[in-house]
């Protein structure tokens, strides 16, 4: 969960927020995806919504896998998005924080502005969520909304 923000702090309303990622043993239900890593018949991978007047956003989903990528390069797991505010689209990914694979991810390492901010928060579960799920907080900012 997190919200949407332009770049003066106020709450981007209506930002269509896309996320897709891998399943909890990282594989993409997608053709494309070639890791032999099972497929869950219960997870699509993929979930699309608005941000509401708040600029709020919320998903409910499982923790991706880590996943082979290219040579001996392992991706961390990271959830992919796209957001589109009325006037700015961003395409990015968010990771979990603590992951030891983070340090050694290209992607993540090659990003030189607010590297942190593609970091997740995680908080304990509140009484509205399973007690052994997780509160993934990643706020989102759009230059103008
Ligand atoms: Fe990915």
């Amino acid at each position: 969960m997190g919200r949407v923000f332009n770049a003066e702090g106020q709450p981007v309303r209506g930002a269509r927020v896309e996320l897709w990622q891998a399943n909890a043993q990282g594989r993409y239900t997608h053709p494309s995806d070639t890791n032999p890593a099972p497929l869950d018949p219960n997870f699509e991978g993929f979930a699309v919504q608005s941000s509401d007047g708040e600029g709020r956003y919320r998903f409910k989903t499982v923790k991706p896998g880590a996943y082979p990528a290219t040579g001996n390069w392992m991706r961390p797991p990271h959830l992919h998005f796209e957001i589109t505010g009325k006037v700015n689209r961003v395409i990015t990914q968010m990771y979990f924080p603590g992951e030891p694979l983070n340090d050694k991810d290209i992607l993540l390492q090659n990003i030189r502005a607010n590297r942190e901010g593609l970091i997740a928060k995680v908080l304990p579960p509140t009484s509205d969520v399973e007690p052994d799920s997780l509160i993934v907080v990643w706020d989102i900012v759009l230059d103008k909304g």
